[in-house]
Parts: structure tokens; C-alpha cells; sequence
């Protein structure tokens, strides 16, 4: 296994450029299986996960080619409609491919997914809306077993909860659907916005594209005519790396972003006390004299992201001050903390909350152990303040969210270096 050795405190300075995004490309690799012709998708981030879903489109039968952030498509040739346990079990959004694969083959296996490191993450809103839409759905052994003989009809959906994940199997099952489907309650985040322009490039009329009632008109199983694409910016990669300016109190300039994606990041940030400059296609994080605690709480975009929250409560553990970050979205996302204890950090929890009491300074290196992407990425944070050397295990999650992440903190100045043990 591998593992980062990061020594701390060192000069940062400089500029990083975004890759694509993961949870934009992994929907849009999926909306693929809807494709009658083959499709080259620029700016797809060089990550496992990514990897991963390309190997599932080619066990289902279709065809890829791909040159580092370039992949070509081609889902026409599938013939296979099982989603197995083996990649399932290491990609929770493989679950992705139920909605297409039901609207255009009329019936398709999943492997069910099970619990995750940041909580049970059922899957019980995608099934609901896709009976509403006429599938017939069995669980049977640890597979969702789905079936729409008839094919799929427009339905109106309204999701209990936001559901990323919800609202994108349900758009690209509503797409080949016969008839209107209407989505209340859809999520809105900018990765689904991208997935809905893909889909009005490719024919489907869709209606309140960045609202939370999308409008799709089915095309009743006639297979789209896709047009080639890039994916948007990573929002979380740049928030990441804004994160490590902002903790290491240095001025750093995050590329190719889109700032609008950014704002409750960026206003958080400034809540903290940094300047954040602002052009069309770039942030700038500048340092400031006194980091200001925070209050946070996670929720839909364009509210406070859930996967920023680990990055900011390292952050806020050189505050000057008491931060609190109320984590709303899953039941088990602070798995980072006891981590950020071992590094020194003074953190309680309680439920939901933690609480962070910030001092410039206070982190010593030591061994820690990545348990998600985005409890890693916090590690990675920290370590660049830490006293001496911070040695971060299991790094495996942070390769699957994370384009070269060495390279880029290397290029700001960072000591990051990647050995196996
Ligand atoms: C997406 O997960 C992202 N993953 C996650 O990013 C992100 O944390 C999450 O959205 C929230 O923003 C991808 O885009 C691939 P949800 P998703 O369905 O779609 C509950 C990262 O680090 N829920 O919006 O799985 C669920 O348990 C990852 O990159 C149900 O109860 O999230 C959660 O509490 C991790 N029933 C809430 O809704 C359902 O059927 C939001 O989950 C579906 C969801």
C-alpha cells in the first residue's frame, strides 16, 4: 500500500490548475448507455474513480479509448445490463447506471450498495421514483433487480430529500421515458446542471435547468445523438486547494474554475478573514493577520458543501478562536476527527457537531490514516502545518478523487512525497 510523507511548514506560493470534475464526469460517463454514436469527452479528470466507471461501461459492452484527459465512448455496443458486486463494491455510483440502463434496455441488474465510510447512503429515493415511472423493482440476492416491460412512462417525482445521485438516475431515465417527467425537489448543483446541457445538446427538451423542478420530455426510447463535450471544472479540487492556501496563510492562484461554483466557499473564506480575488476563470487566495473562527453548516448547493466540510475543519484548527461545523448531510462524516487529534488538534464532538478550538501552530506530524476522499484530503491540509513530518496512510482514496495531487502541492512549494510500505 501507499502513503504520503508530507513535511510541514513549508514556503507556499504559486498557482494550481483545476482538473475536471469527478462527480460531473462519473453521471455523464453513465448518460453514455443513452448514446447511439460514439462521444469524445475533453478535460476527464485522471482519477480511479473514473477509471473505474470506464472499466464498468466496458463489462457491460461498450467501448473506450482513453489518452490522459481524453476519452472516447462508445456505449452502442452494449449488450449487457448487470452492474456486478465486484465494482459496485468499490464505486458506490456505479449505481448510476440504473436509470439508463432501464430506460433503454427496459430492464437491468445493480448490485446493491452497501453502507460507507460517511454513512449508510441508502438508495431508496432513485428506486421509489423509478416505480413511479412503471419500473418493477425486487431486491434479491443483494441485487436491484429492475423491470420496465412496457418501458419507462413520464411521471411527476417529488424526492423526499435532495438527492444528487437521485435527481441525475432520474433525468437520464426520464430522457428515453415515454412522455413528460417532472422532477420537484431536484438537486441543483452545478454537476447536474451540466448533465441537463449535455442532454439538451443530445435532443431532450428539459425545462428549469439549475432549478430544483426540471420539466424532461422522453423521447420514448429513441437513443440520443450525442455531442462531444468537456466536463466542468472539479469545485471541490479547487476548494481543496483554496483550502491549503488559506491554512498555510500564503497567496495562492487557483485556475480554471469557475468562481460561481465556489461562492459559499469563497464567502466562508472571507468570513475567516481571507481576500479571495475574483477574475472570470481564477481565485486568489491572499494571506491575512488573523485567521477568524467560523460557523459552518452543510447543505444542497449552492449552500455549504458536505465534501468542503472536512477541509475546513482543518483550517479551522488554526483559527484564532472557536469554530463549530455542523455536518447535515450524512450521519458519519467526521471519521477525519480522530485523525486531527492525533495531529494535535482540539476538536469535540457532539452529534452532529463539532467544535473546533483553533490556535496558530498547535499540529505535530505523526502517522494518520485516510478513510474517505475528502477525510483525506483534510489530512493532507493539516500536514502541510504540521511540526515535522506527517505520515498519511491509505492514500487509495485520496487517488480516487484527486488528480495528481503531489504534483500540484509540489508545484506550490509543498514536501509531498508518495512511498509504498
Ligand atoms: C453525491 O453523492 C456526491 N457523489 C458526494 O460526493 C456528495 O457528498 C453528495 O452528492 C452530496 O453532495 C457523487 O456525485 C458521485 P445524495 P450522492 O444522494 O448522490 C440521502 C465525494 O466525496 N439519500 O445527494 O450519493 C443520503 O443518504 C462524494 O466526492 C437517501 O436517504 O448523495 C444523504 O444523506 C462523497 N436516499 C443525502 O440523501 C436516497 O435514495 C444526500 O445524498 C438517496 C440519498
Amino acid at each position: 500500500m501507499e502513503y504520503l510523507k508530507i513535511i510541514g511548514n513549508k514556503e507556499i506560493s504559486g498557482e494550481v490548475t483545476i482538473s475536471g470534475a469527478k462527480n460531473a464526469a462519473l453521471p455523464l460517463i453513465a448518460s453514455t448507455i443513452l448514446a447511439k454514436n460514439e462521444i469524445n469527452i475533453g478535460n476527464m479528470p485522471n482519477v480511479v474513480d473514473i477509471n473505474t466507471f470506464l472499466k464498468l461501461i466496458g463489462k457491460l459492452g461498450g467501448t473506450f479509448e482513453k489518452d490522459e484527459n481524453q476519452v472516447k465512448i462508445n456505449a452502442l455496443s452494449i449488450d449487457k445490463t448487470t452492474a456486478t458486486y465486484d465494482i459496485v463494491k468499490t464505486m458506490r455510483a456505479s449505481i448510476l447506471v440504473l436509470g439508463p440502463l432501464l430506460s433503454r434496455f427496459g430492464h437491468c441488474e445493480v448490485s446493491l450498495p452497501g453502507g460507507c465510510a460517511i454513512g449508510q447512503r441508502p438508495v431508496d429515493l432513485h428506486l421509489k421514483a423509478l416505480e413511479q415511472m412503471g419500473a418493477i423493482i425486487e431486491i434479491k440476492h443483494g441485487y436491484i433487480q429492475a423491470t420496465a416491460p412496457e418501458g419507462l412512462k413520464g411521471a411527476k417525482i417529488v424526492f423526499d430529500k435532495v438527492t444528487v445521485g437521485g435527481t441525475e438516475n432520474i433525468l437520464m431515465a426520464a430522457a428515453l421515458a415515454n412522455g413528460e417527467t417532472t422532477i420537484i425537489n431536484a438537486a441543483k448543483e452545478p454537476e447536474i446542471e451540466q448533465l441537463c446541457d449535455v442532454l439538451v445538446d443530445a435532443g431532450v427538451k428539459i425545462e428549469g435547468i439549475g432549478t430544483s423542478k426540471l420539466i424532461i420530455q422522453g423521447t420514448n426510447k429513441e437513443l440520443l445523438e450525442f455531442k462531444d463535450f468537456d466536463i466542468i471544472p472539479d469545485r471541490i479540487e479547487a476548494g481543496t486547494y483554496m483550502c491549503a492556501a488559506a491554512i498555510t496563510n500564503k497567496k495562492v492562484k487557483i485556475n480554471k474554475v469557475i468562481p460561481l461554483h465556489l461562492e459559499a466557499v469563497t464567502a466562508k473564506l472571507e468570513e475567516m478573514n481571507f481576500e479571495v480575488i475574483q477574475d472570470e476563470t481564477s481565485l486568489t487566495v491572499c494571506p491575512t493577520d488573523e485567521i477568524k473562527p467560523v460557523n459552518i453548516i452543510t447543505t444542497e448547493y449552492p449552500g455549504f458543501p458536505t465534501d468542503m466540510q472536512a477541509q475546513f475543519m482543518a483550517l479551522a484548527t488554526q483559527a484564532n478562536g472557536t469554530s463549530t461545523i455542523d455536518e447535515r448531510l450524512f450521519e458519519n462524516r467526521f471519521m477525519h476527527v480522530s485523525e486531527l487529534l492525533r495531529l494535535g488538534a482540539d476538536i469535540h464532538l457532539n452529534g452532529n457537531t463539532a467544535t473546533i478550538n483553533g490556535q496558530a501552530g498547535t499540529l505535530n506530524g505523526t502517522d494518520v490514516m485516510a478513510t474517505d476522499l475528502r477525510a483525506s484530503s483534510a489530512l493532507v491540509l493539516a500536514a502541510l502545518v504540521a511540526k515535522g513530518e506527517t505520515n498519511i496512510h491509505r492514500i487509495y482514496h485520496l487517488d480516487r478523487g484527486y488528480e495528481n495531487l503531489e504534483g500540484k502541492l509540489t508545484q506550490i512549494g509543498a514536501d509531498v512525497k508518495r512511498f509504498t510500505e
